[in-house]
């Protein structure tokens, strides 16, 4: 048995994200205090309200040992947001991140334990997944392992990250490498390593470590497509030198997908339904800014989507949010036009305005992120 430091605190945490994971719960811990036998770890669940019993499941291990506890968040949602407060809510200086699922290998902790034990300089180490060529590995499909690759290429060449599978769920770090760039980290997404080493700024000494990716036993992957745009998101906020968040960058690109929806819809109203432009044209308005709200609550604020009434109260006042910016771009646009006489800059800086003030408001009032 390791002796305890000074104030009895574990040496490793391993902060567990989950979401709907009941039937895994037990299993996991199981798992870890196999491989981990008496070293001095404690295992911290974060739970996003499940209501599937995962709940109970954690509370029932929790009341059996004392080195299990649980993080619940309520009315939030997210992979990423989950694994931060999880490292700021750990004990210890070591932590490990896994999912909750299995599909991680939780026999490299031991290893991944004394790599850090024998090296003090190292910041992080990845648990890498194989892609051997040819070869499937199990736990993805065909066409997730197409993505996760296509994923992996292009953070690595936009972000210059050097590891192979920057997209990986499973790590090990050090809590006093992370807590410098902690306020750097976006709560929103998927990807926390890939936001960890961009933060990093190339100063970390980082390692891996390969592993077998595994097929999830029970419960379902709460991945899908939408990880990709915030992954898109991520790079874009990177690149901005993290002056723009993931939130209004995937923002900005629906606000964007918007003008083609105006544009097609004025065309079938117009020049196909043959109805009055006028007409057509306000028409089109409010198509757009419905295309607009449904794909932002569907994607920019996935993790507080509104549905039923609360969609629709939510649409109305999306709807007034943008009336009132369309108002603002033109007061902007005709005051910069009357006193600078550039029409391009006055477009523009009507435009811009408009863009912070449907995001700015909408996100207090329409999804309430405030
Ligand atoms: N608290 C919380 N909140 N946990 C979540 C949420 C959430 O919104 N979404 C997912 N989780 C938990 C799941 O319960 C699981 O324990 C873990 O996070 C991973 O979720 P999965 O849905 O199983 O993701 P995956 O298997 O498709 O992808 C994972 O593994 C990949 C390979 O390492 C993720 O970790 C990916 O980021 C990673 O690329
Ligand atoms: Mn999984």
């Amino acid at each position: 048995m390791q002796v305890k430091n000074r104030f009895n605190l574990p040496k490793l945490t391993v902060v567990i994200p989950t979401f709907n994971e009941a039937g895994n719960i037990s299993i996991i811990v199981e798992k870890i205090e196999a491989t981990l036998l008496s070293k001095d770890f404690e295992v911290l669940f974060v739970d996003d309200n499940s209501d599937d019993g995962t709940i109970d499941a954690i509370k029932m291990l929790e009341s059996k040992k004392s080195n299990v506890s649980m993080l619940l968040r309520v009315g939030r949602r997210g992979l990423a947001g989950a694994c931060i407060e999880g490292i700021l809510a750990s004990k210890s200086d070591l932590i490990a991140v896994m999912d909750c699922d299995l599909q991680h290998d939780e026999k490299k902790l031991s290893e991944m334990l004394s790599r850090f034990n024998s090296n003090p300089n190292l910041d992080l180490i990845v648990g890498s997944r194989h892609f051997d060529e040819g070869k499937v590995t199990t736990g993805l499909s065909t066409i997730r392992q197409i993505g996760s690759r296509l994923a992996i290429w292009s953070t690595q060449k936009s972000l210059g990250i050097k590891v192979k599978d920057p997209m990986s769920g499973f790590f090990m770090v050090r809590k006093s490498s992370v807590m410098p760039i902690i306020s750097n980290l976006q709560h929103n997404g998927f990807k926390i390593l890939a936001d960890m080493i961009a933060s990093s700024k190339g100063k970390w000494e980082i390692q891996e470590i390969d592993y077998e990716f595994k097929s999830r036993q029970s419960g379902k992957s709460k991945m899908d497509f939408r990880v990709a745009f915030e992954l898109l998101g991520l790079i874009l906020s990177h690149l901005s030198f993290g002056l723009l968040s993931i939130r209004f960058i995937l923002f900005g690109i629906v606000g964007f997908s918007g003008i083609f929806v105006q544009l097609l819809s004025t065309f079938v109203l117009y020049s196909i339904l043959d109805f009055p432009f006028l007409q057509s044209h306000i028409a089109s308005i409010g198509i757009a800014m419905t295309s607009n709200f449904s794909l932002n609550n569907l994607l920019t604020y996935k993790d507080r989507s509104l549905s039923g009434k609360n969609y629709l109260k939510g649409l109305l006042s999306f709807y007034l949010i943008c009336s009132a910016g369309a108002l603002a771009n033109v007061a902007i646009a005709d005051f910069i036009f009357e006193n600078i006489g550039l029409w391009v800059l006055a477009s523009v800086a009507g435009s811009l305005l408009g863009a912070i003030w449907n995001f700015v408001f909408s996100s207090i009032f329409t999804w309430k992120t405030r």
